[in-house]
């Protein structure tokens, strides 16, 4: 492992591209190995030790492949296994959680914070922990919701449909209704909902886990001395290898909308046996 290494970001499925794609922008000369466990999602419905399960089978297969850092570009995974995983990995590994508590507590001028996230991450309670273990977080009211419908109708790519807007003022209601002025977007998915969530709560700050993420990431290699030195020339495409564990029949078309732009077509790996 060295400074040229790739930098390994794991998901339960597609929705980590959106973290990728802060990656990405933050971490321009990298080069990345993503790895979508798209077989078994969604992790958001089961139980801590499924997820820890499988979080440690994804952390296993990108350490083989000699990464640098890992990603846990899954909030629900971060929720429930950070300490599995870390508790396994040799190399640094980053989670969505603490970089959004911090940032979420610094954008906050009512000190009226919500948390929205899967089923999983809600219960796990990781994004409230993380707040409420912070400095200044004794002023600070928290809401959280879980949103399990917002996955599946992001997948669709009903982003702005209005079934999809029926479902959010059903969800934000509490948070509405409390003057929430910030809200942590605690599951990948979410980010490409911000159109239509800016809308419904007009003057609310969000918070993109993946892109507070991404910054942690970019102050932890830093400070290990492992930024590539590597620039990439302009215009050139970025170095990424794909993995996933089925191929879904969207694969295509949904990674486009959570990355931005095509992508090659992903290997098929089984990672339950390493
Ligand atoms: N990637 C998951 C998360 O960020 C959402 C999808 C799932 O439930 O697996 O929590």
């Amino acid at each position: 492992m060295n400074k040229v290494s790739p930098i390994g970001v794991f998901d339960s499925g597609i929705g980590g591209l959106s973290v990728l794609k802060q990656l990405m922008r933050f971490l321009p000369n990298e080069k990345f190995i993503y790895l979508g466990d798209t077989a078994r999602v969604p992790y958001g419905n089961r139980t801590p030790e499924i997820i820890r399960q499988y979080s440690k089978e994804c952390t296993k297969f990108l350490i083989e492949k000699g990464v640098k850092l890992i990603v846990v570009a899954c909030n629900t995974a971060s929720s429930v296994a950070l300490d599995a995983i870390r508790s396994i990995s040799d190399v640094p590994v980053i989670g969505m959680i603490q970089p959004a508590a911090i940032a979420a507590i610094r954008a906050t001028n009512n000190g009226k914070i919500g948390i929205i996230g899967t089923r999983a991450t809600i219960a796990s309670k990781s994004y409230s922990n993380g707040i409420l273990g912070l400095p200044d977080s004794n002023k600070v009211e928290l809401i959280s919701v879980a949103c399990p419908l917002f996955v599946p109708l992001v997948e669709e790519g009903w982003l702005r449909h209005a079934v999809t807007r029926q479902v959010a003022v059903e969800y934000l209601s509490p948070l509405i209704e409390n003057k929430t002025d910030t809200i942590i977007l605690g599951c990948t998915h979410y980010p490409l909902l911000l159109p239509l969530l800016n809308e419904l709560m007009l003057g609310v700050t969000f918070i993109d886990s993946g892109e507070h993420a991404s910054v942690a990431s970019l102050r932890q290699l830093a400070e290990l001395d492992l930024l590539s030195g590597e620039s990439t020339e302009l215009l050139k495409k970025p170095e990424i290898k794909f993995y996933v564990t089925d191929v879904p029949t969207q694969f295509i078309d949904t990674a486009l909308r959570f990355l931005g732009f095509a992508t090659e077509h992903p290997e098929i790996v089984d990672i339950s046996s390493i």
